[in-house]
C-alpha cells in the first residue's frame, strides 16, 4: 500500500471492473458515492446478540459511534462477529475466545476499512476482540458496553458474586427457591454486563488503563447516557486516528502492558486478566511473562473497594471517579508517558480527575487492602505456573498444608462432592483435574468449586481449591487456578492421588505436592492421559493447537500479527 493512501481506496478509489465492483454493491444501501469515497471508512466490529444478554444494547451503542463517525467526517460500516455470551455458551465460552478472534482478524483485514471500533462487553468478547484486531494492528478504539446498575434485593444491593453465596446459602436450605426467584429479577435490573469486579469490568479497566479507550470507557454504566456521549465521542476520535495512522501498536507497548498489571492489581480484578493480557501481548508482539505480572504488581495495594474483594460495585466506582481517578493513586509507580488513543498520555487524562468516594477508591497511602493483585505461584505441582487472587481468599487459608481430596473431572465431582461418605474435612484441599484448556476443553470456570454440603452445614465457608481450570471473575475464595501444565498434558496434577499432602505457602508463592520426585516420576511413567479427543470440527483444532494457560491459552499458529494489506483481488 502507498504511503499517505487510505487503506480503503485500494477498493473504492479503484478504476474499471474491480472499482465498479467494490462500489456498486456499497450503492446498493443508498449510499451517495460522496459519502464513503475518500473518507475515512471505519468499522464497527459488533458483538450484539440476544443470545449475549450483556451485549443486547449494542445496535442502540452501534448508533451513537456512526454519529460520531459521520460528524468527523468519517463512513462507518458495522459488521457482526460471533459473539460470546458468558451465561448461556456450552461447554464455556472461552472454548470460542480464540474462534472469534480469528473472526475478528479475519474480517478486518479482508475488508475495506481504515480504522476499527471494536464494541465490547461480556467477558471474553473482549480479549477475543483485542486479540484480532492486535493481528491487524489499523487504528483501532475500544468501546465498552458498560456495567449493568447495582442490583437490588429485599433493601439489599447484589451483584453476580452473590449468585455464589445464594447458592450455598440454597444448598444449605437457608434460602428457598422463592428467594431465589426474587434474587435473580432484582439482579439483572438493566442492560449491560455484570456490575462486580467479574472479568466483564476487569477487561473494560484493562483496556483503559492500556490507553485503548477514552478516559472513562470502563465504568459509566451501561444504561447512564453518558455511555452513549462517550461512544460518539469515540467515533469521532477513530476518524481523527485513521488521519494520524495511529495503529494499535503505537499504544500496545511493553509499558502499557505494565501499567494495565499494575491497573488490575489495584482494582482487584479477575484472574482471567493474566490469561487474556498473555494472549494479547502473543498477538502484538511484546513479550509478556508470568513473572512480569508478579515483578509489575507485587508491591501495588488494593485501592478499589469492589465485590468480589470488597463491598461495592461498577456504578459506584463511575460516580467515584472511574478508572482515571484510580491510575491518578498510582501517579508514582505508571509509565505515566505512555501514549493513549485520544493522543494524550495516561498522566494528562488523569491529570484533572478528582476522587469523589474515598470508600470506593482508596488512597495509595492509606489502600483498602494491602494484599491485592493476583500472585502467580510455582512448584513441583505447577512447573510453568497457577494463579491465585489474595484478595479473595480467606488470608489463613493462604499458608496452609493439607490432605488432598481428588476428582478426576468435573463429573466425578459433582457425582461425589455431597457424598456423605467422602473422607473431607475443612483442612482438605480439593484438587479437580482436566478442566484445563486442552482437557475439559476450554477451560472453564468451575475452579471455584462448590464446598461439601456436610461442610457448610458445618459453618466451612472456605476450603483451598486447585484446578487447572478457571474461575468466575465474580467468584471468591481461597482457589488456586491455571495450574500449569495441565492434567490433561501430562502435568504433575495429573498424577495427585487423595491423601497426598498439598503446601499453599502464597508468601513464598509456592504450590508444593510433598511427594518424593522418584514417586512422581513413577507415578508419571504409569499415567494414561484420559481425555476424550475430538475428531471433527472446531474443538478438533481447539485441542491440537490450543496453548496452555501461561501462553495465555492462544492458539500456537496465532501468535503475532499479519498486518493489514491483502494484495490480490476478489474478481
Ligand atoms: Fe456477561 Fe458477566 S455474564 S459479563
Ligand atoms: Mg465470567
Amino acid at each position: 500500500m502507498e504511503a499517505n493512501k487510505q487503506r480503503s481506496q485500494n477498493w473504492f478509489g479503484r478504476e474499471g471492473k474491480d472499482g465498479f465492483i467494490y462500489r456498486a454493491w456499497m450503492k446498493n444501501q443508498g449510499v451517495p458515492p460522496h459519502q464513503f469515497q475518500g473518507k475515512p471508512v471505519i468499522g464497527i466490529c459488533n458483538t450484539w446478540s440476544e443470545l449475549t444478554p450483556c451485549n443486547a444494547h449494542f445496535r442502540e451503542l452501534a448508533v451513537a459511534v456512526k454519529n460520531g463517525i459521520y460528524e468527523a467526517g468519517g463512513y462507518p460500516v458495522e459488521f457482526p462477529v460471533m459473539s460470546l455470551g458468558e451465561t448461556l455458551m456450552k461447554p464455556t465460552a472461552m472454548l470460542y475466545r480464540n474462534l472469534v478472534s480469528m473472526d475478528v482478524e479475519e474480517s478486518i483485514r479482508a475488508n475495506p476499512m481504515d480504522g476499527v471500533v471494536l464494541l465490547c462487553g461480556c467477558d471474553k468478547t473482549t480479549p477475543a476482540l483485542v486479540m484480532g484486531a492486535s493481528s491487524v494492528n489499523l487504528p483501532t478504539i475500544v468501546v465498552s458496553g458498560g456495567p449493568m446498575l447495582t442490583g437490588k434485593h429485599k433493601g439489599r444491593d447484589i451483584g453476580t458474586s452473590d449468585i455464589w453465596r445464594f447458592s450455598e446459602q440454597h444448598r444449605a436450605g437457608k434460602m428457598t427457591q422463592e428467594e431465589m426467584l426474587m434474587a435473580e429479577a432484582g439482579m439483572c435490573r438493566s442492560s449491560g454486563h455484570c456490575a462486580v469486579m467479574g472479568t466483564a469490568s476487569t477487561m473494560a479497566s484493562m483496556v483503559e488503563s492500556l490507553g485503548l479507550s477514552l478516559p472513562e470507557n470502563a465504568a459509566i454504566p451501561a444504561a447512564d447516557a453518558r455511555r452513549k456521549v462517550l461512544a460518539h465521542l469515540s467515533g469521532m476520535r477513530i476518524v481523527e486516528m485513521v488521519k494520524e495512522n495511529r495503529k494499535l501498536s503505537d499504544i500496545l507497548t511493553k509499558e502499557a502492558f505494565e501499567n494495565a498489571i499494575m491497573a488490575n492489581a489495584a482494582i482487584g480484578g479477575s484472574t482471567n486478566f493474566v490469561i487474556h493480557l498473555l494472549a494479547i501481548a502473543g498477538r502484538i508482539g511484546v513479550k509478556l511473562s508470568m513473572e512480569d505480572f508478579e515483578r509489575v504488581a507485587a508491591k501495588i495495594p488494593l485501592l478499589v473497594n469492589l465485590q468480589p474483594s470488597g463491598k461495592y460495585f461498577m456504578e459506584d466506582l463511575y460516580y467515584a471517579g472511574g478508572i482515571p481517578a484510580v491510575l491518578k493513586e498510582l501517579k508514582g509507580v505508571l509509565n505515566n508517558d505512555c501514549l493513549t488513543v485520544n493522543g494524550k498520555t495516561v498522566q494528562e487524562n488523569y491529570e484533572q480527575r478528582e476522587c469523589y468516594n474515598r470508600e470506593v477508591i482508596a488512597t495509595i497511602d492509606k489502600p483498602f487492602n494491602q494484599i491485592s493483585g493476583v500472585i502467580v505461584l510455582k512448584g513441583n505441582l505447577c512447573e510453568h505456573g497457577a494463579v491465585i487472587k489474595p484478595s479473595a481468599a480467606t488470608p489463613a487459608l493462604l499458608q496452609h498444608e493439607g490432605r488432598a481430596v481428588v476428582f478426576e473431572n468435573i463429573e466425578d465431582y459433582k457425582h461425589r462432592i455431597d457424598d456423605p461418605a467422602l473422607d473431607v474435612d475443612e483442612n482438605s484441599v480439593l484438587v479437580l483435574k482436566n478442566v484445563g484448556p486442552k482437557g475439559y476443553p476450554g477451560m472453564p470456570e468451575v475452579g471455584n468449586m462448590g464446598i461439601p454440603t456436610k461442610l457448610l452445614e458445618k459453618g466451612v465457608t472456605d476450603m483451598v481449591r486447585i484446578s487447572d481450570g478457571r474461575m468466575s471473575g465474580t467468584g471468591f475464595g481461597t482457589v488456586v487456578l491455571h495450574v500449569s501444565p495441565e492434567a490433561a498434558v501430562g502435568g504433575t496434577l495429573g498424577i495427585v492421588e487423595s491423601g497426598d499432602v498439598i503446601v499453599l505457602d502464597v508468601a513464598n508463592r509456592k504450590l508444593e505436592l510433598k511427594v518424593s520426585d522418584e514417586e512422581i516420576q513413577q507415578r508419571k511413567a504409569k499415567w494414561k492421559s484420559t481425555v476424550n479427543i475430538v475428531e471433527r470440527g472446531y474443538v478438533h483444532l481447539y485441542q491440537q493447537h490450543v496453548q496452555q494457560a501461561h501462553l495465555g491459552a492462544d492458539f500456537d499458529f496465532l501468535n503475532g500479527c499479519s498486518g493489514g494489506d491483502v494484495v490480490r483481488d476478489s474478481h
